[in-house]
């Protein structure tokens, strides 16, 4: 018996379920046409070992990994890789906070930070699964409540619900007690050793060449 185009039910049994095809975009690269599968999703998690400058550093205080033995064998286990991409990059800009990984689901971007425990791995992956699940951006589970926050400004539109209270980034300071203004890294004014008095205040650099290029024009290292 024909149930539909090209499915065939087993005599007495029911239609066999077919899986939904699997999204393909057509590009052109090299003047060559290929099928590029649509995801829903992709984690880049940063790593030492794709030349990160803190993330995954022991020595730095972060918990070290084999990216593999660690977010890509639990990434395999839950067999997305159609649906949710795992990418391992370097520096992904907030290293005070790190370790970091950048998840993009469903068109939105949810930031983690101090992925220094093993045991957020598979709470990170039950996330992603459950939005995969759902269909849809949910906010982030107990769990993870500590480690999502929001790095970019919030998009033009009223209906974006920021997913963690912006910590007072605005109480009265501009953040450079704490911010070297020509690379934006987090420094510690005191065990730096590059550091200049600049109109009142102690203002620290990660490195000679950042204050090299902060006194040749500071103002335009400055919140206006
Ligand atoms: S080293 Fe990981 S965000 Fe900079």
């Amino acid at each position: 018996m024909t149930t539909s185009a090209g499915e065939v039910a087993e005599a007495g049994g029911a239609a066999p379920t077919r899986r939904a095809p699997i999204p393909t975009v057509k590009v052109q690269a090299r003047g060559e046409e290929f099928r590029i599968v649509q995801l829903q999703g992709q984690l880049f998690v940063c790593t030492k070992q794709n030349g990160s400058c803190c993330c995954g550093w022991e020595e730095k205080g972060r918990l070290p990994f084999e990216p593999d033995a660690l977010w890509g064998q639990e990434w395999e286990r839950r067999k997305i890789r159609n649906r949710f991409h795992l990418s391992f990059t370097g520096c992904l800009g907030p290293c005070a906070a790190g370790n970091n990984a950048l998840m993009q689901i469903h068109g939105r971007s949810i930031w983690l930070k101090d992925l220094n425990d093993p045991a957020l791995v598979p709470q990170v992956f039950d996330y992603v699964q459950a939005m995969l699940d759902a269909g849809s951006v949910l906010p982030p589970p107990e769990a993870l409540k500590d480690h999502v926050y929001e790095r970019y400004v919030a998009p033009p539109n009223a209906d974006f619900v920021p997913f963690a209270e912006e910590a007072s980034a605005t109480s009265g300071s501009d953040g450079l007690e704490r911010l070297d203004p020509v690379c934006l890294m987090d420094v510690d004014p005191a065990t730096t050793r590059h550091k200049i008095e600049f109109e009142g205040r102690t203002i620290a650099f990660c490195a000679p060449s950042c204050k090299k290029l902060f006194l040749a024009d500071p103002q335009a290292y400055l919140a206006a």
